[in-house]
C-alpha cells in the first residue's frame, strides 16, 4: 500500500488546506485564486508585503491583520506563507500558547522568533538524488494512543535518468519523510550522513499526472547520472535548529526528534557568530521568515516589550499579528488599546483589515471546502449552509460540513441533503449559541 502523506492518521485536513497562495495576478488579487475568494484588498496588501519580504525590505516590521471573526485573517496568513515559498520559514503560534508551555513566556517567544529565521547553507556533500517513484510507509498504532498511527519503517525508491534504486529506511527516517511531506513524484536530495532531505520540486511528468496546474507549480528536471553523488547540497536550517544542535553538540539529525533542552544565551551568541562567519565566507545566506501570532490580545505587556526589543535586533523575522478584537485591555495592565496591542507596537505595524463576506463569497468558499473535503451537497443544502455562514460565522459553516457528511453517510446517501445540515446544526452549536446556553443555565451549571 502506498501511504500518501496527507492520508488519515498522519495529518488531519486542516481547515485552511485549500489555500495554496494569495491568488494574485501581477499585483492584483484575482476574485478567486489559489483557494481564496474575495477579500481582494487585503490580499493585494498581503501580496505587497510578500514582495517586500522577498526583497529583504521588511525585516524588523510587523503587520496586524484586523477584522471580525471568520473573515479570513488566518487564511490570509496561510496564503502569505505559501507565497513566500518553501525555503522561507513560517511559524504560527497563538497568543495563549505563551502561557501553556512549560517554558518561560519570553523563552517560548525567543524560540518562536528563532524558528522563523532560516539560514540557507551551501556545502559539498555526499548525497542521494532522484525522483521518488515509490514510497511505502509501514505504520503501527502509537503505543500510548492507539487511534494514532506512527511510522515504523519505509521503503523508498529513487530514480534518475540513468538509474533506479530502492532503499529501506528505519523508523526515524520514515518519520522524517512524513514530516517533510515527501510524495511520489517529488525530486529529492538526501544527505548521506545526516539523512536530511530537501525537496526540489516535482517533475513535469508528475505534475501532469496529478493534474496540478503547471502555472502554479514549477517543474524540475529529472536528475542525471547515478543516484549517489558528490554535490553542492543546499539546505535551510533555522536559527533555533542551530541553537539546539549547538547546545547538544550532536549531529543535525537529532534536531528533529529530540526532547527539550535549555538553550543558553551563550549558545545563541555562538550560533549567531558562526552564522555571520558563514555569511561572510559566502557559505550561507540568512532568510528572515515570518512569525504569525494569532489571538494577539492574549499576549501581555511583557510579551509585547520582548517582541518590541526583538524587532530591533539585527536578526529578526517579520511578525504578523491577528486580532478579532476592537478596543481591549492590554493584558497585565489597566490600559485599553486598539486590539489589546500597545501603541508603540501598533506604531511599527502596517494594518491590513478584513471585512465580512457577502453571501456569494460565503457560498463560493463553502464550494471550495466541499471540493477539498470531497463532499457533495444538494443545492438547497448548500443554500441553507450559506445562510448559516451569513448568520453565525463562516468558520461554523465550514465546520458543520464534516458532521453533516457523516450524518448523510449514515443514511447511505451520496449527497448531503438539507435535513443533514439541519441535524448537524442542531447537534453542534456555534459559539454564540453555546454561550447563550451556558448563560441560561448558569445557575444549574455552577
Ligand atoms: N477569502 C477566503 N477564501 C477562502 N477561504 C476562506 C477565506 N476566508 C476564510 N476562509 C476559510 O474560512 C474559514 C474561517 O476563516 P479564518 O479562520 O481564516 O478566519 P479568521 O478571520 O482567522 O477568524 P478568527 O477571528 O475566528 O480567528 C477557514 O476555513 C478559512 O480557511
Ligand atoms: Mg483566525
Amino acid at each position: 500500500m502506498v501511504m500518501r502523506m496527507r492520508s488519515k492518521g498522519f495529518e488531519r485536513i486542516g481547515s485552511h488546506s485549500h489555500i495554496t497562495g494569495l491568488g494574485l495576478k501581477g499585483k492584483e488579487a484575482m476574485p478567486v485564486g489559489d483557494g481564496l475568494v474575495g477579500q481582494t484588498e487585503a490580499r493585494k496588501a498581503a501580496g505587497i508585503v510578500v514582495d517586500m519580504v522577498k526583497k529583504g525590505k521588511f525585516a524588523g516590521r510587523a503587520i496586524l491583520l484586523a477584522g471580525p471573526p471568520g473573515t479570513g485573517k488566518t487564511a490570509i496568513a496561510v496564503g502569505i506563507a505559501k507565497e513566500l515559498g518553501r525555503d522561507v520559514p513560517f511559524v504560527s503560534i497563538s497568543g495563549s500558547e505563551i502561557y501553556s508551555s512549560e517554558m518561560k513566556k519570553t523563552e517560548f517567544l525567543m524560540q518562536a522568533l528563532r524558528k522563523a529565521i532560516g539560514v540557507r547553507i551551501h556545502e559539498m556533500r555526499k548525497i542521494y538524488e532522484g525522483e521518488v517513484t515509490k514510497l511505502d510507509v509501514q505504520s503501527v498504532p502509537h503505543p500510548y494512543n492507539p487511534y494514532q498511527q506512527i511510522p515504523k519503517s519505509a521503503t523508498l525508491a529513487l530514480k534518475t535518468k540513468d538509474e533506479e534504486k530502492e532503499f529501506r529506511v528505519d523508523e526515524t527516517f520514515a518519520q522524517y519523510l512524513l514530516q517533510q511531506n515527501v510524495e511520489v513524484g517529488d525530486v529529492v536530495q538526501i544527505d548521506a550522513d545526516s539523512g536530511r532531505i530537501v525537496k526540489l520540486g516535482k517533475t513535469e511528468e508528475a505534475i501532469k499526472k496529478e493534474g496540478i496546474d503547471l502555472h502554479t507549480k514549477e517543474a524540475v528536471e529529472l536528475p542525471e547520472g547515478s543516484i549517489a553523488k558528490e554535490k553542492e547540497f543546499v539546505y535551510v536550517l533555522t536559527l533555533h535548529e542551530l541553537d539546539v544542535a549547538t547546545s547538544r553538540r550532536g549531529s543535525f539529525f537529532t534536531i528533529f526528534f529530540g526532547g527539550k533542552e535549555d538553550i543558553t544565551q551563550e549558545t545563541r551568541q555562538e550560533v549567531e557568530e558562526m552564522v555571520r562567519k558563514w555569511v561572510d565566507d559566502g557559505k550561507a545566506e540568512i532568510i528572515p521568515g515570518v512569525l504569525f501570532i494569532d489571538e494577539v490580545h492574549m499576549l501581555d505587556i511583557e510579551a509585547f516589550a520582548f517582541l518590541n526589543r526583538a524587532l530591533e535586533s539585527e536578526l529578526a523575522p517579520i511578525i504578523i499579528l491577528a486580532s478579532n478584537r476592537g478596543m481591549a485591555r492590554i493584558r497585565g495592565t489597566e490600559i485599553e488599546s486598539p486590539h489589546g496591542v500597545p501603541l508603540d507596537f501598533i506604531d511599527r505595524s502596517l494594518i491590513i483589515t478584513t471585512r465580512p463576506y457577502t453571501k456569494e463569497e460565503i457560498r463560493k468558499i463553502l464550494e471550495i471546502r466541499m471540493a477539498e473535503e470531497k463532499i457533495k451537497m444538494e443545492d438547497d443544502a448548500l443554500e441553507y449552509l450559506t445562510e448559516i455562514g451569513e448568520k453565525t460565522s463562516l468558520r461554523y459553516a465550514v465546520q458543520l460540513m464534516a458532521p453533516a457528511h457523516n450524518i448523510a453517510g449514515g443514511n447511505k446517501k451520496k449527497k448531503i441533503g438539507i435535513e443533514d445540515i439541519k441535524e448537524a446544526e442542531m447537534l453542534f452549536a456555534d459559539v454564540k449559541r453555546s454561550m447563550k446556553y451556558l448563560k441560561e443555565h448558569e445557575k444549574i451549571m455552577l
